[in-house]
């Protein structure tokens, strides 16, 4: 009814906290990067986002009180685990995203937003992905509404974009025929890249990592903007680069780093909304996405950024699951 109604209390309130620190690894800890953007966006609320791995070895400043938020498909996971014992010693609501309700993680928690996924079969997280997406939206929105920084009707609109989701991704899944004879193309290559600015950067990081850890193909996540500071140097016929613009604010920024991937000859594939003509240089593939609210971008756009390392990996006769 145009509002989020988390289905759990939580012991602290969101206005009164300074700070949040999302901890997670692999997918998870990416999906926890997109959060990041939300709960600065529409809360205001400044976040750290950090692999368990290394935020457990780090000595980073925790103010009592403040919130730490665990991701996790499997709630298993040692180092995201371990990370969770640490920011309890250091005095931290620990509230929990995972997917598997009787885990150690979940055990832990002083809160746990249950992901609902099913039960995630294959290694590579997918749909816990998307589904821990879903979580941190709504745990954005609300810590918006709480402290004051969105407008009732601003909760409204990113519900309602919220809501729309399922039939953008039954769009999203529909373009499958899209992605599956760049496989063939993608196959051949050695190394790829995945640019993004905004929300499309973590996702760009998760697109590299599904493929990587699908096809075996080396493949690195990179914010678009930081393409000219090091890795253009990579770029040239050989080397694919897909690139996920949606067409917001951010678009024409984008625009211009695939433009100088274009003038290295770089094989772009651009994942967006917009116009083949609005990139303003040569595309060797475009997957035509749905317009949507910019809230529900890296939702969506999951889809199609899975499919092409699934469909890569199934060309390549490796094991997706
Ligand atoms: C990795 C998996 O080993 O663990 C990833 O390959 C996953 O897909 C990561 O994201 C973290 O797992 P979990 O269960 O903590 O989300």
């Amino acid at each position: 009814a145009g509002r989020v109604e988390l289905p759990i209390q939580l012991p602290f309130e969101f206005a009164d906290i300074s700070r949040i620190s999302i901890l997670a690894c692999g997918t998870a800890y990416f999906a926890g990067f997109v959060a990041k953007y939300w709960f600065e966006t529409y809360a205001n609320l400044p976040v750290d986002v950090d692999i368990a791995s290394e935020f457990r070895y780090r000595a980073a400043p925790l103010r009592p009180g403040d919130v730490s938020i665990f991701v996790s498909q499997s709630g298993e996971t040692a180092d995201t685990l371990a990370s969770l014992r640490h920011a309890r010693e250091k005095g931290q609501h620990i509230v929990s995203v995972v997917n598997v309700a009787t885990s150690s993680i979940a055990r832990d928690s002083d809160v746990v937003v249950p992901t609902l996924a099913g039960p995630e079969i294959g290694v590579a997280s997918t749909k816990a992905f998307t589904a821990q997406l879903s979580v941190l939206a709504c745990l954005a929105i609300a810590a918006g509404r709480a402290r004051g920084a969105l407008s009732a009707i601003q909760e409204r609109a990113l519900v309602q974009a919220l809501n729309e989701v399922p039939q953008l991704m039954i769009k999203a899944l529909e373009l499958e025929h899209e992605s599956e004879p760049l496989a063939r193309q993608l196959s051949e290559s050695s190394n790829m890249l995945f640019l993004g600015r905004g929300t499309s950067y973590p996702l760009a990081l998760e697109g590299a990592l599904k493929l990587k850890e699908l096809s075996y193909i080396h493949a690195e996540g990179y914010a678009a903007g930081e393409l000219k500071h090091g890795p253009i140097a990579l770029i040239d016929d050989t080397c694919p680069v897909v690139v996920i613009a949606p067409h917001d604010h951010l678009f024409q920024k984008t625009a211009s780093n695939m433009q100088e991937v274009a003038a290295r000859k770089g094989r772009i594939i651009l994942i967006s909304d917009a116009t083949r003509e609005r990139a303003a240089c040569a595309l060797e593939a475009h997957i035509p996405m749905p317009s949507m609210h910019p809230f529900t971008n890296p939702l969506v756009y999951a889809v199609p950024v899975q499919l092409l390392a699934y469909h890569t990996a199934v060309f390549m006769g490796t094991d997706v699951d």
